[in-house]
């Protein structure tokens, strides 16, 4: 595709079930690019066995809607044959994918790295660009990028939200109307415990607030597997906060998992 444009080549990447998310990152590539490509693609390497592979929600026609609205040129949609049928090749990226969602979910980010690599080739791509609601993916794509000195510049976009503040995500949708009138109880525990930490000189009071926001969402029985704060670049533990620095969560509602995260200003 690089060679067929002649001009700067931008990919946006996605798994399909486009939202507002991912046409905020179209709309931004449109402006950078000469031709503009966004992949569809729902990897099954990234996704473990007791995983929602299956019931990913799939509707290309909807998603070729959408990303033509935006000015999308070609909509890259190849089999898991065309991605991978043969190859005995993966990349495992170390450090910054082993905590959190890495530690939760084995080999996720080691078929997300792969993935990432082979379409950034496929498509010849100049630029990328991706979402910062997944904060962890964001930090594993620049470590590739930087490690295996790959000619791609990168861009991170802020996370889109529903008027509640609920994180755009394709597996919103899975969520009941009741866990769906809950769920904006993530980003409300997120921007008090930013604004506490904000106040937080020692790494006892940064503990406290963190586990103040962990219990408020299990008092209203969320499962967190996770409510941290991080470095935003390593993923790893801080505990007296800095700027850059995210608070990270991870919590079920039901059956839907929930990520998010708050990038820490001051
Ligand atoms: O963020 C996603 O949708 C996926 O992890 C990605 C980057 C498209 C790789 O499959």
């Amino acid at each position: 595709m690089r060679a067929a444009s002649q001009g700067r080549v931008g990919l946006v990447p996605t798994m399909g079930a486009l939202h507002d998310g991912h046409l905020t990152l179209m709309r931004e590539a449109r402006k950078e690019c000469d031709l503009l490509v966004c992949s569809l693609f729902v990897n099954p390497t990234q996704f473990g066995p007791n995983e929602d592979f299956g019931k990913y929600p799939r509707d290309e026609t909807r998603d070729s809607e959408m990303a033509s609205s935006v000015g999308v040129d070609v909509l890259f949609a190849p089999n898991v044959d065309e991605v991978y049928g043969g190859n005995t090749t993966s990349v495992l990226v170390k450090g910054v994918s082993d905590l959190w969602e890495g530690a939760l979910r084995p080999g996720h980010f080691d078929g997300v790295a792969t993935v990432v690599c082979k379409l950034f080739n496929m498509v010849g791509a100049n630029v990328a660009y991706f979402g910062l609601k997944d904060l962890q993916q964001c930090a594993v794509v620049r470590r590739i990028v930087h490690d295996l000195n790959m000619r791609i510049e990168l861009r991170f976009s802020d996370t889109v939200r529903e008027s509640d503040g609920l994180a755009m995500s394709s597996r919103n949708a899975y969520l009941s109307s009741e866990d769906r009138s809950r769920a904006p109880l993530i980003y409300q525990t997120l921007s008090k415990c930013f604004d506490a930490l904000r106040q937080a000189k020692s790494p006892q009071e940064t503990l406290q607030i963190l586990h103040a926001g962990k219990t408020i969402l299990e008092d209203e029985e969320f499962a967190v597997d996770y409510f941290a704060l991080v470095d935003s670049n390593t993923m790893e533990p801080k505990d007296i906060p800095g700027t850059g620095d995210s608070i990270i969560v991870a919590a079920r509602l039901g059956k839907t998992r929930l990520i998010d995260n708050i990038q820490l200003v001051y």
